[in-house]
């Protein structure tokens, strides 16, 4: 299964990436993990990166292909992979079919988890994530056993420094301007399915795996994907 999961920010795309993951044994690959893992390190390209990130812009585009590129090399995603945040924008799923075509790959299918803004705000407003194994809380509705704390790992929860209410709206807009087109573009291709986020988050992942209707069984190993430019 080689599936790209788009959507609004908050509308639950890591949160159904993470599930379906493990319902299949292949990776998530989410850009914005990688970038976050980034500016972490405190690495050129996380040095370059963190400043669009705080104020909900788009980090540019050959900074994120960089990263997204040596991620699809590893071993791990050549059973499939579940992209999550990748590609944004119309330039980066064109790299992204010209890498997958190269190796005679191409995907499976593109979701788009939709959700209005509103609840978008009060689903990111309450969300926490684990420091150490980046498992997804909300405080009123997947709230942790014992606040603060992750209950798969011990790990100490922590806000996303872009979660910020005005960086909230920021993002929104940078989705309506730059990533919603690719609902016009995937559509065309014949590879677009909308699923509805509202709702439990077990709901909506019935709607994903019902919109995929019997694809989702992990692919046949396949060379690993180069994004380089053509
Ligand atoms: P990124 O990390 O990709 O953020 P995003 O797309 O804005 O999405 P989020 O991670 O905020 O939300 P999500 O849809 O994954 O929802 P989640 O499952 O967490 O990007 C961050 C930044 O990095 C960007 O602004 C940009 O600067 C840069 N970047 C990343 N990729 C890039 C790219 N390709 N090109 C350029 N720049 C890039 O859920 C949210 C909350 O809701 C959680 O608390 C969760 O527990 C809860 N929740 C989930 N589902 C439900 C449900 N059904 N019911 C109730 N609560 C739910």
């Amino acid at each position: 299964m080689r599936l790209v999961l788009l959507g609004p920010p908050g509308a639950g795309k890591g949160t159904q990436a993470q599930a379906l993951a493990a319902l299949w044994g292949i990776p998530q690959i989410a850009s914005g993990d990688l970038l976050r893992a980034a500016v972490r390190e405190d690495s050129e390209l996380g040095r370059e990166a963190a400043g669009y990130m705080e104020c909900g812009h788009l980090v540019p585009d050959e900074l994120v292909l960089k990263l997204i590129a040596e991620r699809l090399q590893k071993k791990d995603a050549r059973g499939g992979f579940i992209l999550d945040g990748f590609p944004r924008n119309v330039m980066q799923a064109e790299r992204l079919a010209v890498g997958l075509e190269r190796v005679g790959l191409k995907l499976d299918k593109v979701v788009a988890v939709m959700l209005p803004d509103e609840e978008v705000v009060k689903r990111i407003s309450g969300r926490r994530t684990c420091e150490d194994c980046a498992a997804m809380y909300h405080v009123v509705f997947e709230p942790p056993a014992k606040a603060g704390v992750c209950d798969k790992c011990g790990g100490e929860l922590y806000q996303r420094a872009d979660d910020a209410e005005e960086t909230v709206r920021e993002r929104i807009k940078v989705y309506e301007a730059a990533t919603r087109p690719l609902l016009d573009h995937y559509g065309r291709l014949g590879l677009l399915a909308k699923v509805d986020g509202v709702g439990r988050t077990d709901e909506v992942e019935k709607r994903i795996l019902a919109a995929l209707d019997g694809l989702a069984i992990p692919s046949q190993a396949g060379a690993g994907v180069g994004l380089a430019r053509s």
